[in-house]
């Protein structure tokens, strides 16, 4: 990848955006019952048995912008472009192939993975770090020393997260990556990895679009710069599916880059960078729980700002606050 505009890394400027309307509706009231296919691993049968999800066309009035300046007034225009009408199959086939084919010829290093910016690998690293230290204390409170924790590392390219940070907080890590020579990469970077009880398990050539993982494996399923290679119908229904596939109090990390507005579509490597609203809105079209926020710091300004979301399917009981007896029904200064 270079270090042009069109890098996926590299944040363009500002766009004027023609359409009023530039809002986020409110949430869709759209639920939807998923049926996991129960062996696991069927990752051809998912189509089938995954629902499927369809967004309507009111609730996304995001406007944005692709990699060559062009201004779309909707996200339903730039889908429509892209990927044709709703059931075109053979045209979204395609986005998805010309995604891989983009990735299929970049070189299988950690500088090839992060578009030449290989350098704020460790700041990433810190900073994923320092987000997951503290989501774990909070929501595997009952983990004893000899529970056994499982993680999914998706689009892992060449097992860079998965080697520098999960396989040390997780007993087994598998790994999700459509591009076969990165997959074979990160099998050999991992060979010496880690130990006996802290291990990179399974490595899975698969789409995310296509996978089916597990019922109930994984305590942390982490996504990271992968999902705006997903269309926003594949986007909420892999979530969907993946809720299933999470331990009770386990959640999904997604650590994305962040449109400064609406998206910017990179024509180049057939992605979308998504906008902090339009993240929130797909995440509440999956009904996960937004349980916590970070921003990345300490990365090139000229990059995307890169924000991190935990997210969780069941929500926080809600604290009914009530009025101690004491102070609630006696005279009281109106202050
Ligand atoms: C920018 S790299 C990031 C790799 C890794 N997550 C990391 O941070 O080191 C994007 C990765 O997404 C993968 N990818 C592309 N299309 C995908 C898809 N449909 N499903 C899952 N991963 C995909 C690419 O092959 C590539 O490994």
């Amino acid at each position: 990848m270079s270090f042009s505009l069109h890098s996926p890394f590299v944040s363009i400027g500002h766009f004027h955006c023609h359409n009023h309307q530039n809002h986020i509706s409110p949430p869709s009231t759209t639920t939807t019952t998923t049926t996991l296919a129960s062996p696991p691993y069927l990752f051809q049968q998912r189509r089938e048995t995954r629902s499927v999800l369809t967004l309507s066309s009111e609730s996304m009035e995001i406007c944005g912008v692709d990699s060559e300046g062009k201004e779309f007034n909707s996200v339903q225009e730039m889908w429509r472009e892209e990927i044709g009408e709703e059931g075109d199959e053979t045209r979204k086939t395609q986005w998805y192939r010309d995604g891989v084919s983009y990735w299929e010829g970049v070189e299988a290093s950690v500088d090839g993975v992060l578009g030449g910016y290989g350098h704020v690998n460790d700041a990433d690293i810190i900073g994923s770090e320092v987000f997951l230290k503290t989501l774990l204390q909070e929501r595997l409170v009952n983990v004893g020393p000899n529970q056994h924790l499982v993680a999914l590392d998706c689009g892992s390219g060449i097992g860079r997260i998965t080697k520098n940070l999960l396989i040390r907080y997780f007993n087994e890590v598998d790994l999700l990556e459509p591009v076969a020579q990165f997959l074979d990469a990160a099998r050999e970077n991992l060979a010496s990895a880690g130990s006996k009880t802290h291990k990179a398990t399974n490595f899975f050539c698969v789409p995310l679009q296509e996978f089916t993982p597990a019922a109930g494996r994984y305590d942390v399923i982490w996504v990271q710069w992968c999902i705006g290679h997903l269309t926003d119908n594949d986007f909420v229904s892999f979530f969907n599916c993946a809720k299933g596939c999470l331990k009770p109090g386990g959640f999904f990390v997604v650590k994305e880059n962040l449109a400064k507005k609406g998206f910017v579509l990179d024509k180049e490597d057939h992605s979308i960078t998504r906008s902090d609203p339009y993240f929130k809105q797909l995440f509440r079209q999956c009904g996960l729980h937004l349980y916590r926020t970070k921003d990345q710091k300490g990365l090139p300004q000229e990059l995307f700002a890169v924000k991190m979301y935990a997210l969780t399917v069941d929500t926080p009981p809600k604290i009914h606050r009530t009025r101690s007896k004491t102070t609630s029904n006696r005279p009281q200064i109106i202050k």
